[in-house]
């Protein structure tokens, strides 16, 4: 049976502002009593030297539920290009270098593919919710599209602009934020998630 969450206080464990709103959001209908995120707590970011979505997410919740002695929610997510082998992968923040540019990121992706015919992509998203005590729970879904360029819309964060999932014609950019959280692929984790820690039976 997975722990369920019974406190007042979850640590969103992301310094990134797109996706701390993307979560609030999203966790918004459990009326929890306190969200802070791990960059309003000052906590510092550990390096992400896991192999894969979930190992990402579980060492970045540990370390802020260990910090802050609260439960902690992480996210870990990325883009996967198919004519890529999946790149960038769990590296999809650093292909925006130092600056956190997604324009250069998403520039570096169209690059990458060139005259490549097969322009399918998913989003993944790796979500793991730890206690102070170290019980986790980890949960990953995904959303499955194709990559257009140039890149459309100015709404959401990171490769928005240029994802457009599969049977639509705007890409996540271009949509209403609450259209995106009914498709994405962090809705699909947070569907788990709520199913399995926070719904009542
Ligand atoms: P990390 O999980 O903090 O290592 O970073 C994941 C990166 O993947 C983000 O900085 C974004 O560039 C990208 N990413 C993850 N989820 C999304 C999304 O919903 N839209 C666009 N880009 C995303």
């Amino acid at each position: 049976m997975p722990r369920r969450f019974s406190e007042d206080t979850l640590v969103v464990a992301s310094h990134n502002p797109g996706k701390v709103r993307e979560i609030a959001d999203l966790l918004a209908p459990f009326g929890l009593r306190r969200v802070v995120s791990a960059g309003d707590l000052g906590l510092p970011e550990p390096e992400e030297t896991g192999a894969t979505f979930i190992a990402n997410a579980d060492l970045k919740a540990r370390a802020a539920a260990t910090a802050s002695g609260h439960p902690a929610l992480a996210d870990d997510s990325g883009l996967e290009v198919a004519a890529l082998n999946g790149a960038p992968g769990i590296y999809s923040a650093r292909w925006a270098g130092p600056g956190k540019d997604f324009a250069v990121a998403m520039e570096r992706v169209q690059t990458a593919l060139g005259n490549a015919t097969d322009r399918s992509a998913n989003f993944t998203c790796a979500l793991c919710l730890a206690w102070p005590d170290g019980h986790a729970e980890s949960f990953e879904g995904r959303v499955f599209g194709d990559l257009v360029w140039p890149p459309q819309g100015d709404k959401g964060f990171g490769y928005d602009p240029i994802f457009r999932p599969s049977g639509h014609t705007l890409t996540f950019a271009e949509m209403e934020p609450t259209a995106k959280h009914a498709m994405s692929h962090r809705a699909a984790a947070f569907r788990q998630l709520v199913a399995a820690c926070f719904e009542t039976a």
